[in-house]
């Protein structure tokens, strides 16, 4: 009597493969091939900074050495300037005080899938704001000391929950402080020195270290959530 083992490599049965399981198999390398080229395409930070920087204007001097042969990090170091590693990955962009001005283009900063944290202050940004929610992570946003302007539509933060730290100081925009900003996990809210009109958000953050509403054209009472506040975060508002 054979065993089962003998009895298998007697009659070698061949799988057969039946419509279902080709296509299934089909389906899987596709699935394998397009994953591949994802993370490819998700880690090429060099492609996604060098598409960045050609939407800016005045770009160099300042980022000359972006593009250069090396990768923009190798560890925590960075080898382009301006640009916050971990890891080899780029977890920030602090591009300040550099003359920068055109268009901050969001999009190719989207495959920077661990980009947190986004500096653009001392620089001759104008009109409207980008759509900061296509970089959902992001912790903290510095936009002070430009010329952005216009209003901000009021979901413009929205789903954007782990942001901690906005500053949008010193800036020319206008309309009302978009409720969307009042995100359980923020720390400090600058908006000093802009033209927001309307009401003091009731920003209900525990958390909330420093909030700088002064010099706007808001009116109405402080919420009571915020009288916990340095009353020179008011200030001409
Ligand atoms: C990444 O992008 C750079 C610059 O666009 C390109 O030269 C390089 O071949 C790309 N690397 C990979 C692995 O795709
Ligand atoms: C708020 O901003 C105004 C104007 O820049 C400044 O005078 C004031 O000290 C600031 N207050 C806080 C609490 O940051």
């Amino acid at each position: 009597m054979p065993t089962g083992a003998q009895a298998a490599a007697a009659y070698p049965v061949r799988p057969r493969l039946s419509p279902t399981t080709t296509s299934f198999s089909v389906t899987i390398i596709l699935v394998l091939v397009f994953s591949s080229s994802l993370v490819a395409a998700q880690e090429n930070a060099s492609d996604a900074l060098l598409k960045f920087k050609s939407s800016l204007a005045n770009a160099d001097p300042a980022l000359a050495n972006w593009g250069s042969s090396t990768s923009p990090c190798s560890g925590d170091h960075a080898n382009w300037v301006g640009v916050l590693c971990f890891n080899g990955y780029v977890w920030g962009l602090q591009l300040e005080n550099m003359n920068l001005k055109g268009q901050i283009d969001i999009n190719s900063l989207v495959p920077l899938r661990f980009l947190r944290t986004l500096s653009f202050m001392n620089n001759n940004f104008e009109g409207v704001m980008p759509d900061w929610r296509k970089l959902g992570a992001l912790k903290s946003l510095y936009l002070s000391n430009n010329q952005f302007s216009g209003q901000i539509p009021n979901d413009a933060f929205k789903g954007m929950n782990s942001l901690k730290k906005i500053y949008m100081a010193n800036n020319k925009f206008t309309g009302a402080i978009p409720s969307s900003l009042e995100s359980p996990k923020l720390i400090e809210l600058r908006l000093e020195n802009n033209q927001f009109t309307g009401s003091i958000p009731a920003i209900s953050s525990e958390n909330l270290k420093v909030l700088n509403v002064s010099n706007n054209q808001l009116e109405g009472p402080i919420p009571a959530a915020l009288l916990k506040m340095d009353p020179s975060s008011f200030s001409g508002a």
